[in-house]
């Protein structure tokens, strides 16, 4: 067990909840949140569940200025017996300090981070909605504190967890989305920080999604930054073809993050006893596999939309109908397996779900 306790402040002043029906995606926040900091010498420290409320930093805070941050992105649900779930935290955690070691940031105790998790989300366990496509997204991240200026790893840091009930993240739920290849700007190359979890891949992936978004496109299909021939992700999700019954995801280069929902997806198709591939795929096999009516289905996979199918691709001013534009049936089972996995309405043959409560030492 980690040596570190929790401390407790808890706010008597408890927020209204949002409806479950008007839930979207990240704009409300519970009562409570998670925070520890770090300091060079000391570690991290002072853990705590804390009021939800505005943080107070110096603006010369190194994050404010070189960017020196990473995230994780999970969920929780509440099963229809009342239980808590989670889907596969320890490999947030995992991912977190491997983004941690890739922009200099100390290693997380995996152990107390998960710990904090749960304790905070059974502190808030009446903000957990329970309808239909709904769940309790996880939003646990890292800044560097430090007030200073040079251009080097910061002394200082806070761990922070917050949790936001959410619906759907796409306003077009599990229906199929119109992507744009993007064939200038690039989101990643392999040496860079692509695989990590860090708020620069995101800041500098917005241009590409605003001129998408300008031609009635959702999202946009990333090319490699050298070639820009081969595929790598949709918009902030990982991505999935099936051409002619084998079902192909780009493999892991460097540049691209390594999904929990990808893996997930690669494990249950296996499961299935689908042919699955991970390699090299050129938007130029994509395009001969349409010629061919061959490319029956596409979808991206990530933890806020889970899958989101793909109807539509535009590259080199050609148009790409995918399954007529409808859900394929993969992409549909996929969805409905792993979120029925999720909200513990289906087995679990992969040991993938962990419940909170289970555990929770005594305080
Ligand atoms: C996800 O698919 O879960 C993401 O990474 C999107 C998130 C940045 C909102």
């Amino acid at each position: 067990m980690a040596e570190h306790t929790i401390q407790f402040d808890l706010t008597p002043e408890r927020k209204l909840k949002p409806k479950s029906e008007e839930l979207g995606f990240g704009k409300v926040f519970t009562d409570h949140m998670f925070v520890m900091d770090y300091t060079e010498g000391q570690g991290w420290h002072n853990p705590r569940i804390t009021p939800y409320q505005p943080l107070t930093l110096d603006p010369s805070s190194m994050v404010f200025h070189y960017g020196q941050s990473v995230f994780e992105g999970l969920k929780a649900y509440m099963t229809e017996d009342n239980r808590i779930l989670l889907f596969r935290p320890e490999r947030n955690f995992q991912r977190l300090n491997r983004s941690n070691e890739r922009l200099c940031i100390p290693e997380l105790d995996e152990e107390l981070a998960l710990e904090a998790l749960k304790q905070l989300i059974l502190t808030e366990k009446e903000w957990i909605p329970n309808a239909e496509g709904t769940s309790l997204y996880i939003r646990p991240f890292i800044i560097s504190t430090e007030p200073f200026l040079g251009v080097a790893p910061s002394s200082q840091y806070k761990f922070i967890i917050i949790l936001s009930p959410v619906g759907s993240y796409y306003k077009e739920g599990i229906h199929p989305v119109k992507i744009l290849v993007e064939s200038e700007f690039v989101r990643a190359v392999a040496g860079g920080t692509g695989e990590a979890k860090t708020a620069g891949n995101y800041a500098s992936s917005l241009k590409a999604q605003e001129v998408a978004s300008r031609k009635e496109y959702s999202q946009v299909l990333w090319l490699d930054g050298l070639e820009k021939k081969y595929i790598e992700e949709v918009g902030s999700m990982n991505v999935f073809f099936k051409i002619n019954g084998e079902i192909i995801t780009p493999a892991l280069n460097g540049s691209i993050l390594e999904g929990i929902t990808r893996n997930s997806v690669i494990e249950l198709l296996k499961h299935w006893g689908m042919p699955v591939a991970e390699r090299r795929i050129s938007m130029e096999e994509i395009r001969e596999a349409y010629k061919s009516g061959q490319l029956e289905e596409a979808f991206g996979t990530g933890t806020a939309a889970v899958i989101s199918p793909i109807g539509e691709f535009f590259w080199n001013g050609e148009k790409m109908t995918v399954n007529q534009g409808a859900t394929g049936p993969t992409a549909k089972k996929l969805y409905d397996t792993i979120t029925s996995i999720q909200n513990g309405k289906e087995p679990d043959p992969f040991n993938w779900v962990v419940e909170v409560d289970q555990y929770i030492t005594a305080k």
